[in-house]
């Protein structure tokens, strides 16, 4: 598979990558990613006009950080929601602002990821196609449809949306990797994404054969991510994942009509409205709680009115510390290679 170092080469090892959090991930968390030698991606955002702005933010403070930075392209990856957002918009500011990558998530089908990457390849050749995808079938179909320069292989431990079927990267990112061999697939990079959280799980990631990692969850507790305190709380100290998170599709209802594609559901805390779900009460009741619960100054997050939608991984459990995506970054590569060092002690 491709090296990810040869693309982007500010990048230091293990290659640590924050998701494109629509909402969260602004241009200050990129560009600390960025500064700490990772790839910082920007949430797509619906809003056309927000996103020119974080992507002129992202311009000045790349300026301004006097860090070498390569050629003509904005060293800073952008994220588009297909269903979401209107190609010719988004394709507009690419053309503009050159990103590194762009992102794609979230198709109606794969022949979306081949209309976008077309048009994004075409507004700038130097600008990355990053696919992230959930299942060996979707890596294949994708690759046949626009030739990705990057799969994202999503496990179903991830935070936010995904699959609603799915598996852990575990078994999803060797069986992709042997699928692509199977059809000769070469010059394609693989990132893996999904309950990773600390060190050890970038390690396992590396050894299952990704040549990356992105986190979501992890980097909701940086101090740079635009997160409110009472969902950033919650974060903190939320434990075991496994149990204190689900994947449910009523998290997409509270607001309004689920608009995200069918094959979709999101992981997120188990809360009021989950809970009222379980117990039949009807979505309205549940969505008339929600609009309270979002009146208050916690906006829903808050322990004891917890209504609101609060995305996070399995790995939720592992995040403990509030600190600058810098140091989460060192920490998690200073933990991944101590525990492969011992991982090989096990295998001497
Ligand atoms: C709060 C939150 C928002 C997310 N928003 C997006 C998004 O806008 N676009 C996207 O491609 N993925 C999004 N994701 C999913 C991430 O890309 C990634 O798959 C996930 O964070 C990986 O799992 P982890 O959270 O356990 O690290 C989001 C995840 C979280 C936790």
């Amino acid at each position: 598979m491709a090296s990810l170092a040869e693309h982007y080469p500010w990048v230091s090892s293990p290659v640590i990558v924050s998701a494109p959090m629509s909402g969260f991930s602004g241009p200050a968390l990129a560009h600390s990613v960025y500064a700490a030698g990772g790839i910082g991606f920007l949430g797509g955002l619906p809003d056309i006009n927000a996103l020119r702005t974080a992507l002129e933010d992202a311009t000045e403070l790349v300026t301004g950080s006097r860090i070498p930075t390569p050629d003509t392209t904005l060293p800073i990856g952008l994220g588009a929601l297909l269903f979401a957002q209107k190609l010719d918009e988004v394709v507009a500011l690419v053309e503009e602002f050159r990103p590194i990558a762009v992102w794609l998530f979230a198709a109606h089908g794969p022949e979306d990821f081949g209309r976008w990457s077309e048009a994004i390849r075409k507004a700038s050749s130097k600008t990355k196609i990053w696919i992230q995808i959930g299942s060996v079938a979707a890596a294949l179909n994708s690759v046949e449809s626009c030739k990705p320069d990057v799969l994202v292989l999503q496990g179903a431990d991830a935070g936010g949306h995904g699959g609603e079927k799915g598996a852990g990267i575990i078994s999803l990112v060797p069986e992709t990797l042997y699928a692509l061999e199977r059809a000769g697939v070469i010059g394609v990079s693989i990132v893996a994404t999904g309950g990773i959280a600390n060190g050890a799980g970038v390690a396992a990631a590396l050894t299952l054969g990704a040549g990356g990692v992105a986190m979501g969850t992890r980097f909701l507790a940086a101090e740079e991510t635009k997160v409110h305190p009472a969902y950033q709380t919650a974060i903190l100290e939320t434990e075991d994942g496994g149990q204190t998170t689900v994947r449910a599709k009523v998290f997409d209802e509270l607001a309004g009509p689920n608009i995200w594609p069918r094959d979709f559901d999101g992981r997120a805390l188990i809360a009021d409205s989950y809970r009222d779900h379980v117990k039949g009460v009807s979505i309205d009741d549940i969505r008339k709680s929600h609009a309270e619960a979002k009146q208050t100054s916690h906006l829903g997050f808050g322990d004891g009115n917890r209504r609101a939608a609060i995305w996070a991984g399995t790995g939720v459990g592992l995040v403990r510390d509030k600190a600058s995506a810098g140091q989460i970054i060192a920490e998690v590569r200073r933990e991944a290679k101590i525990a492969l060092n011992s991982a090989l002690k096990h295998v001497q």
